[in-house]
């Protein structure tokens, strides 16, 4: 199999530019003048449907509304199939990429080769590429005999959507369609703070392109581990600007766990919107929109994830 080569960095070309010294002398000023100010909500909601349609995908990729909730999206013998299948496979821990400290655990553990682990090591570069398609058909297999709530969506989207979709390519290789993660128990004493407020992709929206996630829960823990939904909406590089503090120390750091930032910065957000979470329960995002899950207990809690690249005039294009 001939894998692409290894990039110096998987992290966008904006996100390395707005990171060298010049870039953040000449922001500097604004970094001062734009502290402590609060992000506006863009008004946008949750549609709680059975029925996934393109009027729905359209509104959603354009950022029209903040999420699509899809309740009882696999049944409850899907669910615990795929849940007993999983648990019995060793799980790795799902680093997060960190400018300071490169790679560091976080609490989620995963089934599947996530391609934000894959640039660790050459090895790891290899093993992504390599394991893709066989992980996917690892994932139908644990479903079976039923349709595997991966395969059911992208039939339904591919079917829906005036472009397809696909399985995304990374320099023309096929990319892993989709993994599970697992996370635990993360609370002695469940509160409604989560301090995983966060963004997965940059927080500029754009209707004409972005990068969103689809979720199916598997097993929801007894307590907690809902979803948490923020929609102040910055589509303009002025509107950035306009909140460059925030963008910087919040959107563009790792803020993962750190009660004083997170803490800090959320009050500046509109008030969260909550998704209300069962086993069996799709719901996909913006992921360059803020979210968070509640902490929990009685887990563990097990997802499938994967990411959707939406292009407007191309297939959407999964991956994980
Ligand atoms: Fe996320």
């Amino acid at each position: 199999m001939k894998v692409p080569p290894r990039p110096a960095s998987t992290i966008p070309l904006i996100g390395r530019i707005l990171r060298t010294p010049i870039m953040k002398c000449l922001l500097w000023p604004m970094e001062q003048l734009t502290a402590g100010k609060t992000m506006p909500s863009d008004g946008s909601g949750i549609v709680k449907t059975d029925r996934l349609s393109s009027e729905l995908l359209r509104d959603l990729f354009t950022n029209r509304i903040l999420a699509i909730h899809l309740p009882a999206f696999c049944t409850a013998e899907v669910c615990e199939r795929m849940t007993t299948n999983i648990l019995k496979e060793k799980l790795e821990n799902w680093n997060i990429y960190d400018l300071k400290t490169e790679f560091k655990p976080s609490d989620v553990n995963v089934f599947g080769e996530p391609f934000s682990m894959a640039n660790k090591s050459d090895e790891s570069w290899h093993r992504y590429f390599q394991n893709a398609i066989s992980t996917s058909e690892k994932l139908r297999s644990m479903a079976a005999p039923y349709v595997s709530p991966y395969d059911k969506f992208r039939i339904m989207v591919d079917e829906l959507w005036d472009d397809g979709m696909t399985v995304a390519r990374y320099k023309g290789c096929k990319m892993s369609p989709g993994l599970v993660r697992v996370m635990y128990d993360n609370t002695e004493t469940v509160t409604e703070t989560s301090l995983g407020c966060h963004v997965d992709s940059s927080p500029l929206l754009s209707s004409n392109s972005g990068q969103f996630s689809l979720n199916v829960y598997l097993k929801q823990p007894e307590i907690g581990g809902h979803l948490y939904l923020w929609n102040p909406q910055i589509t303009t590089m002025h509107e950035a600007i306009g909140h460059w503090h925030s963008v910087k120390h919040f959107f563009l750091e790792s803020n993962y766990q750190n009660e004083e930032l997170q803490l800090r910065f959320q009050k500046l957000l509109p008030p969260p919107i909550r998704i209300e979470l069962k086993s069996g329960d799709a719901v996909i995002i913006n992921t360059g929109r803020p979210h968070a899950v509640i902490p929990f207990k009685g887990g563990p809690r097990v997802s499938l994830q994967a990411f959707l690249n939406y292009k407007k005039g191309q297939p959407i294009g999964i991956w994980a």
